[in-house]
């Protein structure tokens, strides 16, 4: 969600605002499951995804929790509804995001919905697979059409209020962690039986899905769109939404100037970007992949994949570190490798690395057609060892994370100012610490601390308040903008 501009005056130059073009938004992400909690149906009406599932049998843990005070605020509500003849359970989750989105505007912050962060129906998981190869694969898999009906649903429901629309955060993650290593719900692939078979066999066709759920969800939307009896996305002032997705990339860096390694690092970059976004540019997948993955990888028809180039308005990237990328031809799944040079423990997978944002946008406006993007995460993760919490202090201190955001807007300027890429936007992560997927021990990612031992109590951490202030006001150290980048 975007943070408001308080004053209708444009921030003077040394402000965060000010040194970016005029509409730039800032703003700070979340995810439904790793904040909201409320597990249970009797909390909340929510029924499990396979994430409470997964987190429950392969940890012990659940989701990030909801507090009194949001508990309260829930409850209130549906009691009014109830009492106001709001029957069914689904029209009062209905009202309550309304509401919601309603107090988010008139705080003057403009949502960015996802429509799908990991949270799939544990339901639907056992009905059909979720994303699993299936029988009719090559019309409309049952998980399609049902996102494609979701979608629909959200655009009518809340397209008065909502203009910026995401389908998928990071799809890679998804198929890869959860259907190829199974390291993430919903725990298939590798890691449900060593069967490198399943392995093969789910990963590639499940990306498919996600690739031709993008196309159906896009076509709904301008179907609604040219309908002039239902525009469920025309706002009342006449502006219409526009609908993305996020991709990521861990920006990968030969390791040395061989031919080889830099063979490693692009290829790094077709199985993880491209892989996803290669279907939205050229209607087909990497050439990389192709020739390595072979008949293993599901193929477009040509139909789909005349139909599913440009189904985007935007692209929305994440980007939080860089990796040195060595050509390993032995390499096997589970070999050791070194993670250095991070930050001051072990345990992060995140090296600093501004400058891979500035190649990685580069690489993006050059390769993929220059696309409209907005940022949709950036962050770091503070260590805290429950077993021996950080005190307080420390923990609201994140001058580390303050040092982190400074860098990468510096970079980012000078994309957008020096090479002019299209950047419009770009969100943090994450406004509050949360629950982090498989993480075993929970970093801590937000600009707001939460006390788990104390009814999830938060308090703003010295990054909040940087923001806060130097979106308006001067940075009280002279910026790196003018840097030049190398
Ligand atoms: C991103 C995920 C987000 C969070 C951060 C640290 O890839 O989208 O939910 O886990 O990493």
């Amino acid at each position: 969600m975007e943070i408001p501009l308080s004053t209708a005056s444009r921030p003077p130059t040394g402000s965060l605002r000010g040194a970016f073009p005029e509409g730039f938004m800032f703003g700070t992400a979340t995810s439904a499951f790793q904040i909201e909690g409320a597990t249970t149906e009797k909390e909340s009406g929510r029924k499990p995804s396979v994430w409470d599932t997964f987190a429950k049998e392969e940890a012990g843990r659940e989701t990030g929790g909801v507090n009194e005070e949001g508990k309260k605020f829930y409850n209130d509500l549906i009691d009014e509804l109830k009492a106001n003849g709001y029957a069914s359970t689904s029209t009062q989750l209905t009202c309550y995001h309304k509401v919601y989105y309603n107090a988010i505007l008139y705080a003057g912050i403009e949502p960015f919905v996802c429509l799908f962060h990991w949270d799939f129906p544990q339901a639907l998981e056992d009905e059909y697979g979720g994303f699993m190869p299936h029988r009719s694969c090559h019309h409309d898999p049952p998980v399609v059409k049902d996102f494609v009906d979701y979608a629909d649903f959200c655009f009518r429901t809340y397209g008065d209020r909502v203009k910026h629309w995401i389908t998928i955060c990071g799809p890679w993650s998804y198929a890869y962690s959860g259907y190829g290593v199974g390291t993430f719900a919903p725990g298939r692939g590798y890691s449900l039986s060593e069967n490198q078979q399943l392995l093969e066999m789910s990963v590639f066709p499940a990306s498919r899905h996600f690739s031709l759920l993008r196309l159906n969800t896009r076509s709904s939307f301008d179907l609604d769109l040219g309908d002039p009896g239902r525009e469920p996305y025309t706002l009342p002032n006449g502006e219409v939404g526009e609908i993305g997705i996020i991709l990521q990339q861990m920006w990968p860096i030969p390791y040395s100037q061989s031919k080889e390694d830099q063979g490693a690092a692009q290829r790094a970059k077709d199985f993880m970007l491209g892989w996803f976004m290669e279907p939205l540019i050229f209607g087909d997948y990497p050439k990389s992949m192709k020739a390595l993955v072979g008949r293993r990888l599901p193929k477009f028809t040509p139909q789909e994949s005349r139909m599913i180039k440009g189904t985007y308005d935007f692209i929305a990237l994440n980007y939080y570190t860089a990796n040195y990328s060595v050509n390993a031809p032995d390499h096997s799944h589970g070999k050791p490798h070194v993670a250095r040079d991070s930050q001051d423990h072990e345990t992060s997978w995140i090296h600093e690395y501004p400058e891979g944002l500035l190649d990685y946008l580069l690489y993006v406006k050059n390769k993929y057609n220059d696309p409209k993007i907005y940022i949709a995460e950036n962050g770091i993760d503070q260590y805290d060892d429950p077993e021996s919490p950080l005190p307080l202090w420390e923990a609201l201190s994140d001058y580390k994370r303050v040092s982190y955001y400074n860098k990468h807007l510096s970079i980012l300027k000078t994309a957008i100012d020096k090479y002019g890429v299209k950047v419009k936007g770009y969100f943090t992560w994450s406004l509050l610490d949360n629950f982090e997927w498989n993480s075993s021990l929970p970093p801590r990612y937000g600009h707001f601390y939460v006390d788990y031992n104390d009814n999830l109590k938060r308090y703003p951490k010295l990054s909040a308040e940087w923001f806060k202030t130097h979106l308006q006001k001067p940075l009280p150290f002279p910026p790196s903008w003018t840097r030049d980048e190398k």
